[in-house]
This record gives structure tokens, C-alpha cells and sequence, in this order.
């Protein structure tokens, strides 16, 4: 089973990014207590902060992965070009999400990969990811 974590823009400040709400835990720690967890799981991990290369890599991996865990982060309110590349490639995509974004502010209501996504986990810190491995074993 391989699957990749795609983070989007500014979730390479995790652990100092708004603590209150994104928790103090940096994603590399977070990636490495996963890795412990499904040692059975071919897992890699990708960020970036510009929604081109992010849309390079959904197109590189996606006809090979068995599967796609994405937060892309903003651009998840605001990218067609995003949601367009997760249309396009063959690997399921869960659409992941650290905070519950219903509850936050209104523009982070809309999202342009949920309606093209197999799933939408969100609201569980973290656990979010564990929790998206878990669908793809289920
Ligand atoms: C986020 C929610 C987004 O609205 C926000 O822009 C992020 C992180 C989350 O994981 O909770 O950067 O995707």
C-alpha cells in the first residue's frame, strides 16, 4: 500500500503556526509517529507553498499511488486548478483537515476538492491523518 501526504501552503509552520488551533507538534515529528503506526504502509510525504507544484505532484503520483491524503491548506477555498488536478488523476483523494473549518470563518466553508474527493476527514487535529490512513486499510 503507498500512499502520500500532500500538505499545502504554511503547514510547514506546524508546531508554530497559531498553536491554538494547529497544536505544538511539528508535522515531521507527526510524520514519524505514522510511520511507527503503519509500518506496513509505504508512506511519503510532500509540502509545498505554491499551488503549481502541488498540482505537479497530485499529477506525478496519481496514477501510481494507491492513494492521496491531501490538506491543501488555503488553497482548498480557493484553487479550481487544485480540485481540476485531483479530478484528473486515477489515486482516491481524501481531502484532510486539521481544524473543524466549519466553524471557522465562512470562506473556509467552500471547498473546491470535496465534491471531486472520495472523502473529507476534518476536525481532529491531527489524528485527522491517522485517521484518512485508516479509511484507505478499512
Ligand atoms: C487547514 C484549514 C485551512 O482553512 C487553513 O487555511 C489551513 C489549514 C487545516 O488543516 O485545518 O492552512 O487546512
Amino acid at each position: 500500500m503507498k500512499l502520500i501526504i500532500i500538505n499545502g501552503p504554511n503547514l510547514n509552520l506546524l508546531g508554530k503556526r497559531e498553536p491554538e488551533i494547529y497544536g505544538s507538534t511539528t508535522f515531521e515529528d507527526y510524520f514519524a509517529t505514522l510511520q511507527n503506526k503503519f509500518p506496513n504502509v509505504e508512506l511519503t510525504y510532500y509540502q509545498s507553498n505554491i499551488e503549481g507544484e502541488i498540482i505537479a505532484k497530485i499529477q506525478e503520483v496519481g496514477f501510481d499511488y494507491d492513494g492521496i491524503i491531501l490538506n491543501a491548506a488555503a488553497y482548498t477555498h480557493t484553487s479550481v486548478g487544485i480540485g481540476d488536478a485531483v479530478k484528473a488523476v486515477e489515486s482516491p483523494v481524501i481531502e484532510v483537515h486539521i481544524s473543524n473549518t466549519h466553524e471557522r470563518e465562512a470562506y473556509r466553508h467552500v471547498s473546491y476538492i470535496a465534491p471531486v474527493a472520495k472523502g473529507v476527514i476534518l476536525g481532529f487535529g491531527l489524528k485527522s491523518y491517522d485517521l484518512a490512513i485508516q479509511s484507505f486499510l478499512g
